[in-house]
């Protein structure tokens, strides 16, 4: 049985066709470049792009991967959480599909779908603990057992994402940062400057990342105002840093207050180079067993929720009526897994 999966939370639309063995048949991302010039996603505009997009993207999906709609034994998309609007358009479109086919339908919690991009063709197996970085969301959740996700610590403002998003446009990079920030601090000092670990040493798991961009942007500005040329590697390298270091070491603290051995790292910022390798080195010295997916599944893609869509079918869960809005602000812990 073949799994067609969308995924529309925020500007991606993005659509998957996996086979029952996980294995990836084809996995299209179209981001929309319409929002580059307002520095950030416009709402409005990402849900009229999805809208162009969706049926696109599903055929060509349908189309790379070989498949036929009559080959697709279930339809997997993204109920929440994300842009309400954005959601709404995969959201339907599967749901058309499924009801227009008579085909069983499982909607998808967008986080678990970035967790669930680590097992695509692989065992499922809890307990284990999880950092989930992406533009919206930071969160170290416990998963126990399958019943359900526990959020040990989340972050008090900024996401991680966002602060690289943020960051990057004080220094002028282009939208999304993230991945211009790696890019440009390969080249970069990461030691020269300290710049503050929000939360670092308050014992607690949660996280706060606005503190952290406003240092950032008091540095740029002072350096400015100075008629400095400021160090775009070196300041972009000494942020990414701050950043790496709580969320290493938070997701490491978690990991052994709770016993557990093994970590799990999902959503957008998962693809940064300096969080990979630091986590690697961390979770060795500490005897930590941990898993990324490959870059190209940490940012949003529709492999992940059908990877989360194929899990809840083995776990039994019935298919869903058809009959359920789309969720922005649908809560990790409620959806069972
Ligand atoms: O998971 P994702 O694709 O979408 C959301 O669910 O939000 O995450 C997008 C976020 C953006 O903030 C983007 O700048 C960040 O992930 N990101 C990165 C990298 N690639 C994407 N952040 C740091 N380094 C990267 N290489
Ligand atoms: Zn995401």
């Amino acid at each position: 049985m073949n799994i067609l999966a969308l995924e529309s939370s925020c500007d991606d639309t993005c659509a998957a066709v996996i086979g029952a063995d996980g294995h990836i048949r084809s996995n299209l991302i179209s981001s929309q470049g319409a929002h580059d010039r307002f520095g950030g996603v416009v709402p409005e505009i990402a849900s009229r792009q999805h809208l162009e997009l969706v049926n696109l993207i599903v055929a060509q999906a349908c189309s790379e991967a070989g498949v036929t709609l009559d080959e697709v034994g279930l339809v997997a998309a993204t109920q929440g959480p994300g842009l309400v609007g954005a959601l709404l358009v995969g959201l339907c479109t599967a749901k058309a599909l499924a009801a227009g086919r008579e085909l069983p339908f499982a909607p998808v919690d967008h986080l678990q779908g970035h967790v669930a991009a680590n097992f695509l063709g692989d065992s499922f197996e809890p307990p284990f603990l999880c950092l989930i970085a992406s533009g919206g969301h930071t969160l170290l959740v416990h998963v126990k057992e399958h019943e359900g996700y526990v959020v040990l610590g989340r972050t008090l403002d900024d996401a991680a994402g966002e602060a690289f998003d943020k960051v990057a446009r004080v220094l002028g990079l282009p939208f999304p940062g993230g991945p211009h920030i790696d890019r440009v601090a390969l080249e970069g000092n990461r030691e020269l400057v300290a710049f503050p670990r929000g939360k670092s040493d308050d014992g607690s798991l949660d996280f706060s990342f606005s503190g952290l961009k406003t240092a950032v942007a008091r540095w740029v500005e002072a350096r400015e105002r100075a008629g400095e040329l400021v160090p775009i590697a070196h300041v972009a390298a000494s942020f990414q840093e701050a950043v790496v270091d709580v969320l290493t070491m938070k997701a490491i603290a978690a990991c052994q207050a709770h016993g557990v051995d093994y970590l799990v790292i999902g959503g957008g910022v998962a693809a940064n180079s300096r969080l990979r390798a630091v986590a690697e080195q961390r979770c060795e010295a500490a005897g930590i067993t941990l898993r990324v997916p490959r870059p190209g599944l940490c940012t949003d893609n529709g492999a992940m929720v059908a990877a989360l869509g194929t899990r809840l079918v083995e776990a039994g869960l019935p298919p869903s009526e058809l009959d359920f809005p789309a969720d922005p602000s649908l809560p990790i812990t409620e959806v069972k897994v």
